[in-house]
C-alpha cells in the first residue's frame, strides 16, 4: 500500500539554499507542503516573505499559501547575513516580482491552528532558519508542542563547531533563546548540523548537473549555486558551497542517506563568547537524556543524485 504524503510546514528565510530545500519539497510527491512561514534570518522578513513567494512561483505552486512571522528573535537584535546570500536573500538570477498575495494572518497562528486542526502527529515542521516561530507557537500554544509527528531542522554544529562566530552556526546563533525553547520541547527532533551540511558542496559538475536540466528551475539552481558559493569557497577553500536546507528534505525523502546520533543537545543562552552553541554530547559523557537525532554523516552522491532527478521534474 502506498503511503499517503508527509504533511509538512517548511519555516524558511530564504536564501538560496532555502530555496532549493524548497524546490526540492514542491518536487516531491512523498510530501505535501501545507504552508511555508517566513522568519527574519538570512535578510529580514519584508524580504524572506517576498523570497518565499518567488520560490513557490517559480515552481508554479502559488496555491501554497505563504505567511509572514515574527520579524525578529525572541528577545535579541536581528543579525543577518546579507555577506552569504546577497542583499535581497536571494541574489544570482533576476527573478521577477511574485504576484500571489501573502496569505492573511501570521505565520506563528498558522503554525498554532495547524497543528490543532489536523490529526495529532501528522504535522512535521521543516524549520531552516532560525527558530523564532517555532519556539513562539509552543510558548503561545503550549498544547500544540505535543501534535507535532516530529521536527527535521537545519542548525548547529559540533565538530565543525560555529559558521557566524568561532563557536555558533547562524540559524541558532541568531535565536538562541527560541533554539532553546525548542530543545527542550520533548518533540522527537533530528538535527542536520554543519557537520553534515559541509559534505554536501556544490562542485562545479553538480552544478553543472542543475544546469544540463535544461529547465527554467535547473538553469536558476545553478545561477543561485554560483552566486553564494563564492563566498564559502573563498572562507574555507572548499571546492564548492555546502546546500546546508536542502538536506532537511532529503532526510524526508531517504532517511538512509544519512547517519547520526541519538543525543543530549543543548544550547549556549548566557555567554557572549560562545552564544548560540549547540552543546552536542556526541561521545556521551554525560547522563543527560537525548532529545535529538544529530546527523554527521550523508552519501553525498546520492543526495545530489536524489535531488537532481527531483528538480528535473519541475
Ligand atoms: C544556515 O544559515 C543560512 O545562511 C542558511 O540558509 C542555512 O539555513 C547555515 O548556517
Ligand atoms: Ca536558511
Amino acid at each position: 500500500m502506498t503511503q499517503p504524503p508527509r504533511k509538512i510546514i517548511i519555516d524558511t528565510d530564504p536564501g538560496q539554499d532555502d530555496a532549493i530545500a524548497i524546490l526540492l519539497a514542491f518536487a516531491s510527491p512523498e510530501i505535501d507542503v501545507l504552508g511555508l512561514t517566513a522568519v527574519a534570518g538570512n535578510v529580514p522578513l519584508a524580504l524572506t516573505q517576498k523570497n518565499a513567494r518567488i520560490i513557490c512561483e517559480l515552481a508554479g505552486r502559488s496555491d501554497v499559501p505563504v505567511y509572514a512571522g515574527c520579524d525578529r528573535p525572541l528577545e535579541r537584535k536581528l543579525v543577518t547575513a546579507e555577506h552569504v546570500h546577497g542583499k535581497t536573500g536571494l541574489d544570482g538570477p533576476a527573478m521577477p516580482d511574485p504576484v500571489m498575495p501573502l496569505a492573511e494572518g501570521h505565520g506563528v497562528d498558522f503554525i498554532i491552528e495547524t497543528l490543532r486542526r489536523e490529526a495529532a502527529h501528522t504535522v512535521t515542521l521543516c524549520p531552516l532558519g532560525p527558530l523564532t516561530n517555532i519556539a513562539e507557537a509552543f510558548r503561545r500554544a503550549p498544547d500544540v508542542a505535543g501534535r507535532v509527528q516530529q521536527i527535521v531542522l537545519m542548525g548547529g554544529a559540533y565538530f565543525e563547531v560555529g559558521n557566524i562566530t568561532p563557536a555558533a552556526e547562524f540559524n541558532i546563533y541568531v535565536d538562541p533563546e527560541a533554539a532553546d525553547i525548542v530543545f527542550r520541547s520533548g518533540v522527537p527532533i533530528v538535527v542536520m548540523p554543519l557537520d553534515v551540511t559541509h559534505k554536501v558542496l556544490t562542485t562545479r559538475a553538480r552544478v553543472e548537473a542543475f544546469r544540463a536540466l535544461g529547465t527554467e528551475v535547473g538553469r536558476v539552481c545553478a545561477e543561485w549555486s554560483d552566486f553564494f558559493e563564492r563566498f564559502d569557497m573563498e572562507k574555507y577553500g572548499s571546492e564548492g558551497a555546502p546546500l546546508h536546507d536542502p538536506t532537511v528534505i532529503a532526510y524526508l525523502l531517504a532517511p538512509g542517506l544519512f547517519r547520526g546520533r541519538h543525543i543530549n543537545v543543548e544550547i549556549e543562552v548566557q555567554s557572549d563568547l560562545t552564544r548560540g552553541m549547540t552543546v552536542a554530547d556526541w561521545w556521551g559523557v554525560t547522563d543527560r537524556p537525548a532529545n535529538a537525532l544529530f546527523i554527521g554523516d550523508v552519501d553525498a552522491e546520492g543526495f545530489f543524485a536524489l535531488l537532481t532527478e527531483r528538480l528535473g521534474r519541475l
